[in-house]
């Protein structure tokens, strides 16, 4: 199949920081700011796979598994599950790492689309991308499954 591999665009470890301005008035991490980290990194996957100018179109399944506090580091996880005719669906999951230890906590996982564009920024093919582990061709069914869901297919 002509394409690319995940691995040609996946992001395995992102790091950033949580600073007090982060915090939500509870004083853990805000759920908008990993998010918006979040989106960054996704559309950097998304950019990288498809060499073109990539939009938003949505994200689905966030879950906020557990909170993070001013100090920890986060950790990004990114990569791409399958990509359609123009649009792409990238998984992202998010760790908090205690510097000290080391442990890492899983705090978020999400579903982002993302819809590459030409210069008249309208919707432009891209490339399939080519699962090689059996995780990533888990990942690539089961990214089928959630676009039919998504559109009411
Ligand atoms: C994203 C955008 C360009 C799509 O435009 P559009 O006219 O709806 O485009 P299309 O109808 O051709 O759909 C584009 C792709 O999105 C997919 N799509 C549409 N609705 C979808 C949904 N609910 N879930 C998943 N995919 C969806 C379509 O199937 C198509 O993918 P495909 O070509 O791989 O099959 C347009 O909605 C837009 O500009 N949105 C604003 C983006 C933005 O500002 N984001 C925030 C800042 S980055």
């Amino acid at each position: 199949m002509e394409g690319k591999p995940v691995s040609y665009s996946a992001i395995d470890e992102q790091t950033a920081l949580v600073f007090p301005n982060d915090l939500n008035t509870y004083g853990t991490l805000f759920g908008g700011r990993v998010l918006e980290i979040g989106d960054w990194v996704c559309g950097i996957v998304a950019k990288r796979h498809s060499g073109k100018v990539c939009v938003t179109l949505g994200l689905d399944s966030v879950r906020f598994l557990a909170p993070a506090k001013s100090g920890d580091i986060l950790v990004l996880k990114a990569a791409l599950n399958r990509a359609w005719n123009t649009s792409m669906e990238i998984g992202l999951k998010v760790f908090a790492e205690q510097f000290q230890t080391r442990e890492q906590r899983h705090i978020l996982s999400a579903y982002f689309t993302f819809v590459a564009l030409d210069d008249h920024l309208r919707p432009t093919k891209v490339l399939p991308v080519v699962p090689e582990s059996e995780e990533e061709k888990r990942r690539f069914q089961q990214a089928e499954e959630r676009r039919s869901k998504r559109l009411g297919s």
